[in-house]
């Protein structure tokens, strides 16, 4: 028992400045993160702005909205501070900046897969926007069945210091696959352990029956939207071919 006292008293005094640190870390780090999350907040808005517009004029020429709807959100810092920790990456705001392609984050969640590309294209071939990196998990699912489009843009954002190129990631994905992504998060977070092989099994055969409908659905919409087109065009301009 005596033994024991010293050896406690020493540990708490190797704790206190720990702690100091700590907390005089995390307040540096909240300062130098309060001074960023403007500037990626404005280049959420600048894309949000681009994707509206190609959205509305897309709604003028076919009578079609394309986008569903756009979510979008700043990392926060204690994701931040995770992922580069998860990473190996010493913790700073600096190394973030560096590092993080995702601490500005878009998701547009489109009707059907055809949207998804062309909103893509007509977004990526705007000429004062760089594209930095893009997956296909459409054409190549991850093999859990997750399927969407990522693309990671640099986007100029004007601050008072003058123009600045901030990264975007976008996640473009139909109605169906943001259902399944949202569920499959949701079950992996409630997960306390691995998700065992028997749910992952199922949860890939429910991406495969999702991915099968929504190509229906973008073949239903195919036919419809040809049909309309069709209406579109001046009477004299048809040519009837039924003898
Ligand atoms: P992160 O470290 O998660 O950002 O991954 P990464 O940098 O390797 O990029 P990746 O393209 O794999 O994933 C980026 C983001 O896509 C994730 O943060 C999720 O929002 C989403 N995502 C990727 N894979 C999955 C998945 O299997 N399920 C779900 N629900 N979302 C996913
Ligand atoms: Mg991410």
């Amino acid at each position: 028992m005596e033994n024991n006292k010293p050896e406690r008293q020493t540990i708490k005094i190797q704790l206190r400045p720990m702690t100091v640190n700590y907390n005089l870390a995390m307040e540096e780090l909240r300062r130098e993160y309060g001074k960023i999350v403007g500037v990626y907040e404005a280049a959420i808005r600048e894309i949000d702005a681009r994707l509206q517009t190609l959205n509305s004029e897309f709604s003028l020429k076919h009578q079609h909205n394309p986008i569903h709807h756009i979510e979008s959100r700043v990392k926060s810092l204690g994701s931040i501070v995770k992922k580069l920790h998860d990473t190996g990456i010493p913790i700073s705001i600096d190394n973030a900046k560096k590092n993080l392609h995702d601490i500005a984050g878009v998701r547009v969640v489109c009707r059907y897969v055809d949207d998804i590309y062309k909103i893509a294209d007509l977004l990526m071939k705007q000429d004062d926007i760089s594209v930095i990196l893009q997956k296909d998990y459409i054409q190549n699912p991850k093999p859990n069945g997750y399927r969407s489009l990522h693309i990671v843009v640099d986007v100029p954002v004007y601050m008072s210091q003058g123009k600045l190129y901030i990264p975007v990631e976008i996640q473009i994905r139909t109605v169906a696959m943001d259902f399944w992504a949202t569920l499959e998060h949701g079950i992996r977070y409630k997960a306390t352990d691995e998700v065992p092989p028997s749910i992952v099994a199922e949860l890939r055969a429910c991406a495969d029956v999702i991915t099968e409908t929504d190509y229906k659905m973008q073949n239903i919409f195919r036919v419809l939207q040809s049909v309309h087109d069709r209406d579109d065009i001046p009477p004299e301009l048809i040519v009837d071919d039924r003898q």
